[in-house]
């Protein structure tokens, strides 16, 4: 899957950032055709939602399953092998080499892609020092970019301000997925570099990450088709 093939709909992933099975499907409902990728995390995956992946994909749709494994590289692949199984387009591992490789192999003959996270974007230099790094927050960025895209990972993801400067270090061939996203006028919630979907499409993203800018939305099925809207504006 090149980026240049994505749909501007395939583009926005909705985060089911959401308390259970129950309030997933509902939401799942009310979004209808609106929404054709999911993304689900820590939050609803440990509260039963792990079958959802499989439904959603038998449904037609495409899930990200955030669960950003790291681990010893034998359970690494045994984990991918099993999401795998599940139909996921996405899963997420933390950018060490060791779990990148293992991840990228393990995958190797299904549809699903690996997405490294470089470092966590609650992280400053500070916080990488306090927990025994050398390099500060760009420089590990840029060197784990690197190392994900020399051991064949699939995308990246990354905070909309980093995407600019990560397109440059590793070209066309990997995605770039970002969340941090908020249409002009919406809520801030906690995140703290935001950047209009407009803007972090023309900044290099290839997909947007979406959580309560839509599931709070007193229209979510509206929100979603105006997201959608400025992806297309943006990619004209
Ligand atoms: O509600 P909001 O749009 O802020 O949700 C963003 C989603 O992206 C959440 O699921 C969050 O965990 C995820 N995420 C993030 N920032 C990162 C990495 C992931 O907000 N750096």
């Amino acid at each position: 899957m090149q980026p240049s093939t994505i749909t501007p709909r395939d583009r926005l992933i909705v985060a089911l950032d959401l308390p259970g099975v129950a309030a997933a499907e509902a939401m799942i409902a009310r979004l209808g055709d609106s929404v054709t990728f999911y993304k689900i995390g820590y939050q609803l995956a440990y509260a039963g939602g792990l079958p959802l992946v499989r439904q959603l994909a038998s449904a037609g749709k495409k899930v990200f399953v955030d669960l950003k494994l790291h681990d010893i590289g034998n359970t690494v692949a045994r984990g991918v092998e099993s999401v795998a199984t599940l139909g996921a387009t996405f899963l997420t591992v933390h950018g060490y080499p060791q779990t990148m490789k293992a991840a990228v192999e393990a995958r190797a003959g299904s549809d699903l892609k690996i997405l490294a996270v470089t470092v966590l974007t609650s992280y400053d230099d500070n916080d990488l020092h306090a927990a025994g790094y050398r390099l500060g927050v760009s420089d590990l960025v840029e060197a784990r970019a690197r190392q994900a895209q020399t051991l064949g990972v699939d995308g990246l993801v990354c905070s909309p301000e980093e995407a600019a400067r990560l397109r440059q270090i590793v070209g066309r061939q990997m995605q770039l997925v970002t969340p941090g996203i908020r249409p002009a006028g919406v809520a801030v919630g906690d995140q703290k570099r935001i950047m209009t979907p407009a803007r972090a499409m023309a900044a290099g993203s290839d997909y947007l990450v979406v959580g309560r800018p839509v599931l709070e939305a007193a229209d979510p099925r509206e929100a979603a088709d105006s997201i959608v809207a400025e992806i297309v504006q943006a990619l004209a």
